[in-house]
């Protein structure tokens, strides 16, 4: 059989730059050169979209903007990106990993252009991304599908001034959770217990997001589930994630990635088998609620009385090497590059499906 022409995109405008780059040279290694030749885009920060080589991809810790920049042809049957300067096209391209986290990378954005460019892709489609995005959306659908998560309150910027402490703590009890709900890693959530706490999170969160999120506090183990399939769904074996230590007193910035001994994953988690099943069995109905394909990681919050909340969905989960979703599928027994192939296997799998959709009704 040929080789099939996979591309790996990454970097992009966005905190988890560096990140993205890590999980892309994951991926890179990774790939089942047998069946598949790797192709390097990166977006550098500037969003401008690049041809890299592999001591590129290797050295670069920022993408740098320099080389072939690419432009994307709409339309085109085969030869839909090219060098912008050149006009020469980079070729065929049969799927794309697209491994760009956060804003404009999982939030449907980068599946927008995809989709246009109709390139068979990686990971969620725009619906399913954009609903994971978006913790209050996603939290609307969850509860009207019948899934626990926390109790919680969303405002605009715009209804400011609807939004206050007492009401916040009648509802919702203390402490309370605010957060940004369109940003990942932690960055800008704040659990508060005081009136003055309250206001500067909610500062906070709305310099992040034109939206606020006000959530209960949840006591419970953190508890995380790699999902994987378009229309025959599976769950993994399922981890912990324990922050340890008094100075943090919830899973943040600081004890996910800027204190080493912040924070650790336990895989697999230590816990019955029915509990196991149970959380699993709701993270595969929380992927197709969310309309995920491919792939999405599951985080819910185990308590002690064994009531599974669900938190919250990642529909591109990191790829590094500490990064939770390989390693519970390794647990699972399926191995990094076994991992990689039926991703791009599911990817092309859907575009073929919808390319076989009627787009006319003569
Ligand atoms: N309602 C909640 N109750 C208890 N802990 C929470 C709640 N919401 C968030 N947290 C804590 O904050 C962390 C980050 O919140 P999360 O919603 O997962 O945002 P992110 O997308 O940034 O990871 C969680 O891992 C958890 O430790
Ligand atoms: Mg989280």
């Amino acid at each position: 059989m040929p080789l099939k022409t996979a591309a790996i995109i990454y970097g992009g405008k966005s905190t988890e730059h560096e990140i993205s780059i890590r999980s892309a040279r994951n991926i890179f290694k990774a790939i089942d050169y047998q069946q598949y030749n790797p192709l390097l885009i990166a977006i550098a920060k500037d969003g401008k979209w690049y041809l890299k080589t592999k001591q590129e991809l290797e050295s670069e810790v920022v993408v740098q903007p320099n080389g072939n920049q690419l432009v994307l042809i709409p339309g085109a049957s085969a030869d839909k990106i090219s060098i912008l300067v050149t006009n020469k096209s980079i070729g065929r391209i049969d799927v794309v990993f697209p491994i760009v986290h956060g804003t404009g990378g999982e939030d449907g954005s980068l599946q927008g252009i995809l989709k246009t460019l109709n390139i068979a892709f990686v990971g969620p489609g725009i619906i399913g991304s954009a609903l994971c995005i978006d913790k209050d959306v996603a939290k609307r659908i969850l509860t009207e599908s019948g899934i626990a998560n926390s109790k919680f309150l969303s405002f605009r910027k715009s209804e400011r001034d609807q939004i206050s402490y007492e009401k916040a703590q009648t509802i919702l009890g203390l402490p309370l959770y605010i957060k940004p709900p369109n940003l990942g890693s932690s960055v800008g959530i704040s659990k508060v217990t005081t009136k003055s706490e309250f206001s500067n999170a909610i500062e906070l969160a709305l310099s992040f997001d034109r939206k606020v999120l006000i959530e209960e506090n949840i006591v419970g183990r953190e508890i995380e589930c790699a999902v994987i399939g378009n229309n025959d769904v599976h769950a993994s074996p399922v981890g912990e994630v324990v922050t340890i230590g008094e100075n943090h007193t919830f899973y943040s910035y600081e004890a996910k990635y800027t204190d080493a001994n912040g924070s650790v994953t336990v895989i697999p988690a230590e816990m019955d088998s029915t509990t196991q099943d149970r959380i699993r069995d709701i993270a595969i109905k929380t992927y197709k609620a969310l309309n995920c394909e491919g792939m999405a990681r599951v985080d819910v919050f185990l308590k002690d009385n064994g009531d599974i909340i669900v938190n919250e969905v990642n529909s591109l989960p990191g790829f590094t090497d500490i990064s939770m979703y390989p390693q519970l599928w390794e647990a699972g027994g399926v191995s990094y590059t076994e991992l990689i192939s039926k991703l791009l296997a599911l990817a092309i799998e859907r575009n073929i499906e919808d390319n076989k959709m009627l787009t006319s009704i003569e």
